[in-house]
């Protein structure tokens, strides 16, 4: 990379106090914006929600199920599996004895949060419920069999909501005769604890039923942030674009270690190789096989494999499998480099017919960090985050953006938008990667 001029500034120089301030006033007044939706007009208010349903009762249902209890709101769980229901119910006991035994909350409330979650023996079940939340396998056919059911169930007036974190929203509400009434809320993993709900406004969705699922968030003392339609919606859409950079950089000479180093000296608490090992590297890989799909589907060349597939190959899913882009001793969750994985990276890029190069740390920072700023400034271009505001809440909250940093987008801005632009064309120029040259959505952020 070229390194010519004066030696730029640090991208990882720790905040002045005054800037840590101003980040957190930043994120704090974006949290209260993001909960006053454009897309909602003035006098258009919610409904309350006094009894809700929430379909599947997996990791995210059961997570979910808490939130509504601890809130005080009633909650009706469909779970179509025994098994399934059993290992909620023993989860949501220990969650919710661990809460006690941190003083978090003592006895008698673990008890009436327990009474409030009750087992739905049908979808006619929820005829009561005036908000219910699909939280089902990810599977398109799946979920809109699920909301045809509850079409022909829920009460007129409810709330049909689906927690889908990368499926079409209008594709799933055209399962039923009221699309009005259905929107995404994307709730982030463990559900009770994480506080950031993207709420995903569909093609048809009213601006009441955006109302309702805001205020419910807000009374779930969550920080909604209304989005819309699109792959990945806004924070994964954005961590597609920062991933993509980590896992070229992978081939082009880094190891995990060396890039999730460099990110955690910014400020993020776990690098983006960490965080794929803990959520389990087979759900980027399904989302990749469907991209790969539906660009074959168009005629278009499908990507090229990354290190993640080939990991995948061979049952290296992560923690759960004790090894990933790190392996894991017993017991603990402490990411070991693994000269495996350095093995398997070599061979990869050899495979792709790429030379290793040394990396520095800068370039990872630039090309990761730049990347997502640009596919922030591109979301904002198409409408489909409404705030610059709102896309720094989503990361800080959601994806370990560092706060006193004030989230991508108010990071950029300190250190100037045409810095960012600049700097992106060289690296488009030098990488010949054109997903790093400038968004439209980022130029024009540059000039205003
Ligand atoms: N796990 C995460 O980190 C995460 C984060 C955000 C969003 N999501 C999304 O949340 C949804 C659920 O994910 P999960 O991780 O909880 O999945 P999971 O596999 O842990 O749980 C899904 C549950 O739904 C049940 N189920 C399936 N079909 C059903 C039906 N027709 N009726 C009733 N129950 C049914 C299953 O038995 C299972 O218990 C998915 O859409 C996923 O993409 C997951």
């Amino acid at each position: 990379m070229d390194s010519s001029g004066p030696a730029p500034e640090p991208l990882d120089r720790t905040p002045t106090p005054e800037e840590q301030q101003a980040a957190a006033a930043h994120l704090e007044r974006a949290q209260r914006d993001a909960a006053q939706s454009h897309r909602i007009p003035d006098g258009v208010t919610g409904t309350e929600v006094e009894s809700a349903g929430v379909v599947g009762f997996g990791t995210m249902g059961r997570g979910i199920a808490l939130s509504f209890a601890a809130a005080g709101i009633p909650v009706a769980v469909f779970e179509e599996s025994d098994e399934a229901w059993i290992r909620g119910e023993a989860a949501v006991a220990g969650s919710l004895s661990r809460a006690v035994g941190r003083s978090k909350i003592d006895e008698a409330e673990a008890e009436r949060r327990l009474r409030r979650i009750r087992r739905a023996g049908g979808f006619e079940d929820f005829g009561v419920a005036d908000f219910i939340v699909e939280a089902v396998f990810e599977d398109l056919s799946v979920k809109q069999e699920v909301f045809a059911q509850l079409d022909e169930v829920a009460e007129p007036g409810a709330v049909l909501a689906t927690n889908t974190s990368s499926l079409d929203v209008n594709a799933i509400a055209s399962a039923t005769r009221r699309p009005e009434a259905v929107v995404g809320t994307h709730f982030f993993s463990p559900a009770h604890v994480m506080r950031l709900l993207e709420v995903v406004v569909g093609a048809a969705t009213s601006a009441e039923t955006l109302a309702t699922a805001i205020s419910l968030g807000l009374r779930l003392g969550k920080a909604p942030v209304p989005v819309g339609v699109c792959d990945g919606f806004v924070g994964n859409r954005m961590l597609f674009a920062y991933r993509r950079q980590a896992d070229q950089l992978l081939l082009e000479g880094a190891l995990p270690e060396q890039i999730d180093g460099a990110l955690q000296r910014f400020g993020f608490r776990m690098g983006p190789f960490a965080v794929a090992d803990l959520a389990g590297l087979d759900i980027g890989g399904a989302v990749r096989q469907r991209l790969a799909a539906e660009a074959a589907a168009r005629g278009e060349t499908p990507p090229k494999p990354v290190v993640a597939d080939r990991l995948c190959e061979r049952g290296r899913l992560g923690q759960k499998t004790g090894a990933g882009f790190y392996r894991y001793e017993p017991g603990n969750r402490t990411p070991l480099p693994d000269p495996e994985v350095a093995e398997i990276v070599r061979r990869e890029s050899a495979a792709q017919g790429i030379d290793r190069r040394p990396v520095e740390d800068r370039e990872i920072l630039e090309r990761c960090l730049f990347a997502l700023v640009n596919g922030g400034a591109e979301i904002l271009g198409e409408g489909i985050a409404e705030r610059e505001g709102d896309v720094d809440v989503i990361w800080a909250l959601g994806y370990g953006f560092p706060r006193e940093r004030g989230g991508p987008m108010h990071w950029a801005r300190h250190l100037g938008l045409s810095e960012v632009v600049s700097s992106l064309d060289r690296l488009a120029a030098a990488t010949g990667d054109a997903r790093l040259e400038p968004s439209r959505g980022l130029l024009e952020l540059a000039v205003r």
